[in-house]
């Protein structure tokens, strides 16, 4: 198995009202409507052909802001421990953050985007179509999350995954 280092450069920033992770939506159906703008840098303008077709999009980004790294965490929604790859924790051996989030309307190479729950100034580092007959899974289950729409579960992010 190859343990070597992967290096990705950045293809744009995203921009968002959530400044500091203390309050900020820990998943986009949590963000009342947060807007933001994903930027993305000229020279792969060519890229962005028909993105604007799409309700949806894959926003794939760096965590850059992400605190100490633990294979065993609390998430937010739990009280109880769990192996951080069972978990949507920003503190990750590779951060790699994951958002699905609605197009509002792309002018050239800023994508006006809402369902945001991604920190301001944060490096994006790919895009996708989200393409329900791709991605829906009528039989998917929430694993030890079980019901989360029928319980009571944090909303907005504490800074226990933070510096
Ligand atoms: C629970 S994570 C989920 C992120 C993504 N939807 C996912 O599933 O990969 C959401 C939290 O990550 C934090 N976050 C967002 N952008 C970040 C960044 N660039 N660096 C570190 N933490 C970030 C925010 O505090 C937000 O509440």
């Amino acid at each position: 198995m190859s343990q070597e280092t992967i290096t990705y450069r950045p293809i744009g920033i995203i921009h968002s009202p959530f400044k500091e992770a203390k309050g900020s939506p820990i998943q986009g159906v949590f963000s009342r409507g947060a807007e933001g703008v994903v930027e993305v840098f000229e020279q792969f303008a060519d890229g962005l052909c028909d993105l604007e077709l799409f309700s949806h999009i894959y926003l794939l980004y760096d965590l850059h802001r992400a605190g100490r790294l633990s294979l065993t965490v609390v998430p937010f929604v739990d009280d109880q421990p769990h192996g951080v790859f069972a978990t949507r924790a920003p503190s990750r051996p590779n951060g790699i953050g994951l958002s699905i989030v609605r197009v509002l309307a792309r002018d050239g190479c800023q994508i006006r985007v809402v369902e945001l729950d991604v920190l301001d100034g944060t490096p994006l580092l790919d895009i996708k179509p989200y393409v329900p007959y791709f991605d829906h899974r009528q039989s998917a289950n929430s694993g030890w999350m079980k019901d989360p729409a029928g319980k009571q579960i944090a909303r907005e992010a504490d800074e226990r995954f933070h510096q």
